[in-house]
């Protein structure tokens, strides 16, 4: 059965990959929706009753990752697609913070998205394509979003890397770096536009079109895709400009 498995796709960046996603490639026999809300997962088979498969998992458990993989091997799924997309932060200086919610950060935004992707690549064939949803807090390390950017940047180098060992497979990976999407990221996060100067500022991306080049980048193969000419110069220039100076204009 050939699939494309969404993760984090009850809401936001995730819900547009799979709207987009059933449109574009119509011979996918299903594609497999995974989060926790398993409403909101229902609700969405409604785009394609035969199609969608919601999978309720709460990717913090790590024993959903082997529910996954017993799925894939019952199903003899031959994944086309998999996007590592669920992910969160949180806005506030580290000592501040709970720690839990810390770790938690680092367990769906690095763990999770590393174990997926081992379990995922045992069943993806040539042509076959991973898109991790990165940021471009991966650029630079955020202050008042240390852990989250830190775990991007984690997303970042991950994602390069493994693309590096699957290219003779015939398998790409692409790390994606959106800047801020008006999604329930923000709520989440507990950013508004009067808690952080640079959130209030920033030009926003519009997660319809980071998607659709998403899915054009990773289909051509491409390592890293940046939405928006301002954030690809504000990439281009986290690479020349010592950090330490940087984090005063990256501070969150
Ligand atoms: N929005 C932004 O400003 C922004 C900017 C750059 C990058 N990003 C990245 O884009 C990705 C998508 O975020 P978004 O903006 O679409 O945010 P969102 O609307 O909050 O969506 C996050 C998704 O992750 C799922 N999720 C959260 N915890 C989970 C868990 N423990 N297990 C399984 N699923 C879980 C949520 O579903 P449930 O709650 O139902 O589990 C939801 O579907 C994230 O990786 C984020 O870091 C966002």
């Amino acid at each position: 059965m050939k699939i494309a498995v969404i993760t984090g796709a009850s809401a936001g960046l995730g819900k547009e990959f799979l709207k987009q996603i059933l449109e574009k490639y119509p011979t996918l026999d299903e594609v497999w929706i995974v989060a926790r809300r398993v409403e909101r997962l229902n609700e969405l088979r409604s785009l394609d009753e035969k199609r969608v498969r919601p999978v309720p998992l709460d990717l913090l458990d790590y024993s959903s990752y082997d529910k996954l993989d017993k799925m894939f091997k019952e199903e003899k799924a031959e994944i086309r697609l998999f996007v590592n997309n669920a992910g969160f932060g949180s806005l506030g200086n580290v000592a501040e913070e709970d720690y839990t919610k810390l770790g938690n950060i680092v367990d769906l935004n690095c763990r999770a998205l590393t174990s997926l992707s081992a379990i995922a690549l045992r069943y993806m064939k040539k042509g076959s394509g991973m898109i991790n949803v990165c940021s471009i807090a991966s650029f630079c390390p955020n202050p008042r979003m240390t852990v989250y950017s830190s775990s991007k940047a984690y997303v970042n180098s991950f994602s390069q890397s493994l693309r590096f060992e699957t290219k003779k497979d015939g398998i790409n990976v692409l790390a994606v770096c959106p800047g801020p999407m008006e999604t329930e990221f923000l709520s989440v996060a507990g950013i508004t536009k009067q808690n952080s100067k640079t959130f209030a500022t920033l030009p926003y991306c519009d997660p319809v079109k980071v998607v659709k080049n998403s899915l054009k980048a990773c289909e051509k193969g491409r390592a890293v895709y940046t939405p928006r000419a301002f954030f690809k110069f504000y990439r281009f220039v986290s690479k020349i400009v010592p950090k330490s100076i940087m984090m005063h204009a990256a501070k969150t």
